[in-house]
């Protein structure tokens, strides 16, 4: 892999997805399916996922809990807890095939070509360092930098990502810091090297709304920048604001594809039509609140058939006899139902 070269921060502004061929998707993902050994028997967390995300692309997972979104970031990143692995499938970054890398191969390009944040990042800041200095290192694996470059790139960053009093921060450990300001070192981490992919899974979850608001206006300048950003969260609320298109997850599978605006306009799917209207009643306070019948399946016994078969008021006889396939109902639209 090319080292990058160590320059001024201005990392937003960077353009980063110019460095990609024309035509090629940040991220292309076919029939990813992951395969995940359990005490009771193999699981498929993650069951043929196609998605992809262009250039500058916001894009969102969405899906209740235990649905595969957090396993599918796994699987692109190349670090799917053992013994899981990919047993189908292919995940292309920029055009290159990364899938079957090495080990070594992977670590080069995590942190460097692709990056990600978690929910909560006192999972993922080493609590005995420095917030600055652990920042700092993260350049350095990819990079020629010397000590002071990369601290004055992680100063840069940080003003970037608005942390107040960026230079008193950055002597500070990550306990010092409230959850907001964490996430925000956390991102300042993640794009440092200008990464052609940034996964953020549940970035707000753990925060209020205000400070989600400006994390989320946040994830949209990196957009602007050129970043490609792909959103895994359960608050359609939150996908709502930043996304441009959508991935509706259930049971490790792709239920519906669509534009943002058309699936809230036009969801198709009941599952996806059962989630807004979940997330509607949320909102407006309905008691008592709507839900989806039922729960999610067990992965060890998925129902024949269609596998929301059995929390669905359109169920016919022959959504038990096979898988419906993802069907295009018009460009960029897809949804996997009989009806
Ligand atoms: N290490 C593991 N061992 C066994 N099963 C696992 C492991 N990690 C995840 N799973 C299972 O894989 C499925 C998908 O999990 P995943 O974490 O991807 O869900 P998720 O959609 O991210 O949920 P959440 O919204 O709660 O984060 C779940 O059924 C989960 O129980
Ligand atoms: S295929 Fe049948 S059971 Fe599945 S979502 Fe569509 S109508 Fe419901
Ligand atoms: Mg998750």
């Amino acid at each position: 892999m090319q080292n990058p070269k160590c320059g001024d921060g201005d990392w937003f502004a960077a353009g980063m997805a110019a460095a990609q061929p024309r035509g090629t998707q940040t991220l292309e993902v076919s029939g990813l399916t992951v395969a995940l050994p359990t005490e009771k028997g193999e699981i498929r967390p993650v069951s043929d996922v196609s998605l992809r995300v262009a250039p500058g692309e916001i894009v969102g997972i969405v899906g209740e809990s235990g649905c595969g979104k957090s396993m599918t970031a796994r699987a692109v990143m190349g670090l799917i807890p053992a013994p899981g692995r990919i047993i189908a499938g292919s995940v292309r970054l920029a055009g290159r095939e990364i899938a079957g890398l090495s080990e070594r191969e992977k670590r080069a390009i995590r942190g460097s070509e692709i990056s990600m944040i978690f929910q909560e990042p006192m999972s993922s800041l080493n609590p005995v360092m420095k917030v600055g200095w652990q920042v700092a290192e993260a350049l350095r694996l990819h990079s020629d930098c010397t000590r002071e470059e990369a601290r004055t790139r992680t100063l840069a960053a940080f003003r970037e990502v608005e942390i107040p009093e960026p230079e008193a921060r950055l002597r500070q450990y990550p306990h010092q810091l409230s959850g907001g300001l964490r996430q925000r070192v956390m991102i300042a981490m993640a794009m440092i090297c200008r990464p052609k992919l940034l996964i953020a899974d549940e970035p707000t979850t753990a925060l209020d709304v205000t400070v989600e608001a400006q994390i989320l206006r946040l994830l949209e300048r990196l957009r602007e920048g050129g970043t490609s950003i792909l959103l895994i969260s359960h608050n359609l609320g939150v996908i709502a604001r930043v996304c441009d298109r959508v991935y509706v997850m259930y049971a490790g599978r792709i239920l519906e594809e669509a534009e943002t605006t058309v699936l809230f306009d036009q969801p198709l799917h009941p599952y996806s039509r059962g989630l807004l209207r979940a997330s509607l009643s949320l909102r407006e306070g309905v008691e008592p609140l709507e839900t989806i019948p039922g729960g999610v399946p067990n992965l060890l016994r998925l129902p024949a058939g269609c596998g929301f078969g059995p929390r669905c008021a359109c169920r016919r006889s022959e959504c038990d006899a096979a898988m419906p396939e993802l069907r295009v109902v018009e460009a960029g639209h897809r949804v996997r139902c009989f009806h």
